[in-house]
């Protein structure tokens, strides 16, 4: 019998790009989800995006759109990257859908049924500017145990303390910079306290369920043990009940009977997997209060399994499991917590260009699947942080992938397709014998099964050094070379093809497009993992082969590091000013006082003297070529000549105002002395000057131009 599991994957918010810290979770929960279904089990694979809350609703106002449009957008940014990695959801949905909303109500009455709702007034900052309820992230004052300025309303980043809002010392709005005021409001909260509730999560936390004769547990140990800390021992009661109310304006759902109060998004962002779930299973042949129902789940033995990250443990270790018990809905089989990533041993950092966005990735020159073969040569099925070294990684796919695997293929086909019309031979039994052995002891699958996927890949790895072994005796090239030994390298090619079959058999969960090539090379059925081993037999006919992998080069992830700091950290490659330094500027003028000496907020900005100044070498530059760039959204490749040999080469972040052919031919200034720079499209020496205010009543990019008569060359000082 087939198991039938429901799996789910965090639900990413939608006010953010993918990058590559979301993608360890995704990658760990489709390698699983694409073994399952190898392995001929039935799966249900959902995601969607996280779209309601306060950040998403400012994010929006920020942006002069609807929310609504917002997430529109992200959802299809999102689910874009996604696919792009091979992330093969059956549907990817939106929390903010009829479906979602229909089961908060029900959820919330069956809540309230049980009697685990409770309402309450409590004090809250609020900001009189901005009119709305301050979540804790947008409270910002000084520390109130160390002092230190500029820390977030509930812990400080300098001394680690933790606290509340309302121990901020000179608290303000990050939303408006006013000083919040503590109100009163009513809100609704989720009983957690209850003794029923904290007598479930003992149980449940510690507990297992037993699949194919195998018990696994509801969390991983290092969790399990959390959440017993959590709890407190027994008799004590640690745990508080949990507000799950907002008040107005907030973007979300209302809550039934509740006029201006909405569901908080942590209590709808859960309930988000059961309506993507519903929303696919509608019109299909699934059932769905198989997979929903606690009493059908248990009756039918369907499985839930939830992927999360390690941050969100406590929301899906405690509130989750709680809210579908008392509304009497099934609870989860497991929650699969990966840990956090680290680039090079530290944490993702926008100005190192570590901060990695998934289409950073796709833009250059890099294969999804370099990145899903090295998180999965990291990912043991355990809590702990991995870290990405792209150094590491480029040898590790060079050495795996290329090395050891490819390498195969490319040696011994193409004596079978010249020598042999295409077709297999007989093959040596003695040396598949390791192969068949592996496919029947199943160690790769149960490591897979565990999701200790490096377990797996070594196993893997070391069969492909068999394979090489064999080839590296065989010597198939010498044996083409001589007369009378045609039998013997037919057989050794068939061997080597059949067995490079098993590696790639074994490797189709994490690499599914380049096995996909594979199968075609082979003509085989997709491969599953069902049934004896067998090998390829004899007569069996297989394609040309056709390039499959081509080995990482440095220059590649470099170029990927500085994609990162262009987009997400340095300036463009002009001079623009901030928004806040232009809006206090032009503030500043209009009340008379020197505007520029002066950043937002009254602090003096440090003054240049003459020698500094004199250090920027700005000359009139003509542009005499201008041309797209290949896969750049914003800029330009301009060609400027400032009296040299040659021009010089220039990207600009000037292509949303400029069309190339209005630009050749007009004078700039530039600034010549600039230290040239790498990037992803090339080098480019210096940079222009234009004046841009995106958030003012005039947007658009200006590029500055001098009187005429200036030549190309002439010095600007
Ligand atoms: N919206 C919530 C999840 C709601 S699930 C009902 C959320 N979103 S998120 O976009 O911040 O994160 C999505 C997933 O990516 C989470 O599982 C989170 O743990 C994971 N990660 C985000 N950054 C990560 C790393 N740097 N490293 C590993 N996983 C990370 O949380
Ligand atoms: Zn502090």
């Amino acid at each position: 019998m087939p198991r039938k599991i429901l799996v789910t994957s965090a639900l990413p918010y939608a006010n953010g790009d993918i990058h590559l810290g979301h993608l360890v979770g995704y990658i760990q929960a489709d390698i699983w989800v694409r073994f399952q279904r190898m392995r001929g089990n039935i799966v249900h694979y959902v995601c969607a995006d996280d779209t309601h809350g306060t950040p998403v609703m400012l994010r929006a106002e920020k942006e002069g759109v609807s929310p609504e449009a917002l997430i529109a957008r992200v959802h299809d940014e999102h689910l874009r990257d996604f696919t792009a990695f091979g992330i093969a959801f059956d549907n990817y949905y939106s929390t903010h859908s009829p479906e979602t909303r229909a089961y908060c109500e029900d959820f919330y009455a069956r809540l309230q049924a049980a009697g685990m709702i409770e309402t309450r007034a409590i004090e809250q900052f609020y900001d009189p500017v901005k009119e709305i309820f301050l979540p804790d992230r947008f409270i910002k004052g000084d520390c109130p145990r160390c002092g230190a300025a500029d820390q977030y309303g509930d812990n400080c980043e300098a001394c680690g303390a933790a606290y509340a809002p309302a121990e901020l010392k000179n608290p303000r709005s990050a939303v408006s910079g006013a000083t919040p005021v503590l109100r009163a409001s009513e809100h609704y909260f989720f009983r957690l306290s209850d003794k029923r509730a904290v007598a479930f999560l003992r149980e449940w936390t510690r507990g297992t369920e037993t699949r194919d004769g195998v018990s696994v547990r509801h969390l991983p140990p290092e969790a399990a043990n959390k959440m017993q800390e959590w709890l407190g021992a027994e008799g004590e009661n640690k745990l508080s009940d949990w507000d799950i109310s907002r008040d107005a304006p907030y973007f979300g759902f209302e809550i039934p009977g509740a006029p201006g109060k909405y569901f908080y998004v942590w209590l709808d962002a859960p309930i988000g997997y059961l309506a993507s779930f519903k929303h696919y299973a509608q019109g299909k042949d699934i059932a769905l209060e198989d997979y929903t129902d606690e009493a059908r789940a248990h009756a039918v033995g369907t499985e839930m399994a939830h992927f999360i990250g390690k941050d969100i443990l406590y929301f899906h270790a405690l509130f989750w499991p709680a809210m579908l018990k008392f509304a009497r809905y099934r609870t989860p089989s497991q929650l699969c917590v990966n840990g956090y990533l680290t680039v090079d041993g530290a944490k993702m950092s926008k100005s190192r260009g570590t901060f990695i966005t998934a289409r950073s990735w796709l833009d250059g020159t890099l294969d999804p699947e370099a990145l899903r073969y090295y998180f999965a040569s990291k990912s043991n099925g355990t809590v702990e942080d991995l870290d990405l070294n792209l150094n590491d990684m480029i040898a590790k796919v060079n050495a795996d992938l290329v090395g050891k695997f490819v390498n195969i293929a490319s040696r011994c086909a193409g004596f079978v397709t010249k020598r042999f019309a295409g077709k297999l031979g007989d093959i040596d039994a003695d040396a598949a014998r390791p192969f068949a052995q592996a496919w029947t002891t199943g160690e790769i699958a149960a490591a897979f099964e565990a999701r200790d996927d490096a377990r797996a890949l070594r196993e893997i790895m070391r069969l492909a050094d068999v394979a090489n072994e064999y080839i590296a005796t065989r010597r198939p090239w010498e044996l083409a070379r001589q007369d009378g030994k045609e039998a013997e390298l037919h057989v050794a090619c068939s061997t080597a093809i059949t067995l490079f079959r098993d590696l790639a058999r074994y490797l189709k969960p994490v690499l599914p497009a380049m096995v996909a090539k594979i199968e075609t090379f082979l003509a085989i059925a997709p491969l599953d993992w069902q049934g004896d081993w067998q090998p390829l037999p004899a007569g069996h006919c297989i394609a040309p082969y056709k390039h499959l992998a081509t080995r990482i080069e440095p220059a590649q992830t470099e170029a990927l590091i500085e994609a990162n700091r262009e987009t997400l950290q340095a300036p463009p490659p002009l001079a623009t000013p901030s928004k806040e330094a232009l809006r206090h500027a032009s503030r500043a003028a209009a009340s008379g006082e020197d505007g520029l000496r002066n950043k937002p907020g009254g602090q003096a900005m440090p003054t240049l003297s003459i020698e500094d100044f004199a250090k920027v070498d700005l000359r009139v530059a003509k542009i005499v070529a201008a041309d797209f760039v290949d896969g750049a959204d914003k800029l330009l490749r301009l060609s400027l000549d400032i009296g040299e040999d040659k021009p010089r080469q220039v990207f600009a972040g000037i292509k949303s105002a400029y069309a190339p052919e209005a630009l050749i031919g007009r004078l700039t200034v530039m600034v010549a002395n600039l230290a040239p720079r790498k990037m992803k499209f090339g080098l480019s020496e210096g940079m222009v000057l234009a004046a841009s205010d995106p958030e003012g009543t005039t947007p658009g990019i200006h590029l500055l131009t001098p009187d005429s008569g200036a030549a190309p060359g002439m010095k600007i000082k």
